[in-house]
């Protein structure tokens, strides 16, 4: 138990599991770069009000500029003792420059310094993932354009449907990465990180001397780290915000679950009965029993991953559940679920990003499929409607059509002209040998820019 930033009032110590069940330092170390550039604000402002010199603040700082130096470079090792990184934060200044870090917590408490650090971290690990989104995104477009020629074929309930192209298909998990993108793009852009709500009600610091201090540290520091920091509006609210976070924890759980998708479609895809893609072998495992196997491990754990990711947000949605008005110390519950979503998302898009430039489409399968007829029922409809023919009545004959083929085990490009006549006058075998073309299928597409 190292020096508490409380416990004037107390006359009994505190029970040490209970110590241990409080503590929040062995996963909120992570939060100690947000919390110095809390310090590094409040410093300021605390000079405008007098209660720190110059030279003071200028220790201090000196103080927090080595702390937070050794953050950056990863040096950063908690006393697993401390409470939590605020109290960490504040017995190394003690060590380091003596008194005067006592005068540092003057008119703020660690409620407004948690609320600040969520949030930045929020923030700034929505432009990580952005950046990240990106790069999964150009590798998608990369394969796409290689394979810009090449057909596959479109399912709806798991059920052959029609001919597409496999960059269209390809493109489809890119634009679906997209507005992934743009949801983080905005959270991070729109997104307010809030200081100067005191415990709850306040704080004794005039508003203009907090934005004098805010805008100073905005000219140092946010040059490469774009964040808007802002004088609380309502402290209340502020120091019991965590929506923040459950908005950030729900855009990660929606692009967990396209993620999944995704790795649910290669999987499938990729068994040998379908075989149309396959996997990039540094991406997949052996059996330990069975020889021949070559399994999808690491698609399985990307969907696998999708329980924990809507675990953590239905977790801080759950804990934020009937909470009394401001502060209460389950909040510190948050951290948890939003390190693991964070750590899990973006490994996952690292990940992800190197196994779409390995994967490979098997043309001849692929190929063997399109030979499938009923592939191209639908166009043949839509053949029918260019004749003049009601979409209803279309489709009807060539449902009738297909039943034939089916029936009497015939191919529809073998049929003879007098045979399809007798299901409509525009069919004959010419036409539909012009039809049942994947070339014909995808490019009759006309709504798709290419
Ligand atoms: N460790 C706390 C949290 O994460 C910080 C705020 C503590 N405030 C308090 N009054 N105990 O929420």
């Amino acid at each position: 138990m190292t020096k508490k930033l409380w416990g004037g009032r107390f006359k009994k110590e505190m029970n040490k599991d209970f110590y241990r069940f409080q503590q929040s330092i062995q996963y909120d170390w992570r939060l100690g770069m947000y919390d110095v550039f809390h310090s590094l604000i409040h410093i300021r402002a605390l000079v405008h009000t007098n209660v720190l010199s110059a030279s003071e603040a200028y220790k201090l700082e000196r103080a927090l500029a080595d702390i937070l130096k050794e953050i950056q470079s990863g040096e950063f090792r908690y006393h697993p003792g401390s409470e939590d990184i605020h109290t960490e934060i504040q017995n190394r200044l003690e060590t380091r420059v003596g008194e005067i870090a006592l005068k540092l917590h003057s008119f703020r408490s660690r409620n407004d310094q948690i609320a600040f650090d969520v949030t930045f971290f929020c923030v700034h690990e929505a432009q990580r993932i952005f950046a990240l989104l990106l790069a999964l995104q150009a590798n998608l477009h990369e394969l796409a354009r290689e394979h810009k020629h090449d057909f596959f074929i479109g399912y709806t309930h798991t059920r052959r449907a029609q001919v597409i192209r496999f960059s269209q298909y390809l493109l489809g998990f890119e634009s679906m990465l997209h507005r992934d993108q743009h949801r983080f793009d905005d959270f991070a852009k729109h997104t307010y990180v809030f200081i100067g709500s005191g415990a709850l009600a306040g704080s004794y610091i005039k508003s203009e001397d907090y934005t004098k201090a805010i805008t100073r540290f905005t000219h140092t520091y946010c040059k490469h780290l774009p964040v808007k920091i802002s004088l609380v509006k309502n402290s209340l609210d502020n120091v019991s915000n965590r929506d923040t976070a459950i908005q950030f924890l729900s855009h990660i759980a929606t692009l967990q679950m396209h993620l999944s998708r995704m790795a649910e479609d290669f999987i499938l895809y990729s068994t040998p009965e379908f075989a149309y893609l396959e996997l990039p072998e540094e991406f997949c495992t052996g059996s330990s029993y069975m020889p021949h196997k070559k399994n999808p491990d690491f698609l399985e754990l990307v969907r696998g991953q999708t329980g924990r990711i809507y675990g953590n947000l239905t977790a801080l949605l759950t804990t934020m559940k009937g909470l009394p008005s401001t502060y209460n110390r389950d909040m510190q519950l948050d951290k948890e679920p939003l390190f693991s979503s964070v750590d899990i998302i973006k490994e996952e898009l690292t990940l992800m990003a190197e196994f779409v430039k390995g994967l490979n489409l098997n043309r001849e399968t692929v190929a063997a499929v399109l030979k499938d007829e009923t592939l191209y029922a639908t166009e043949i409809a839509e053949f029918l409607v260019g004749k003049g023919v009601a979409f209803r009545k279309a489709h009807e004959i060539v449902g009738k059509l297909v039943m034939h083929a089916e029936d009497n085990e015939v191919r529809l490009t073998d049929m003879t002209d007098n045979g399809l006549k007798t299901f409509s006058e525009h069919l004959n075998k010419k036409v539909l040998h012009k039809i049942i073309s994947p070339a014909f299928a995808v490019s009759s597409k006309r709504s798709l820019r290419r």
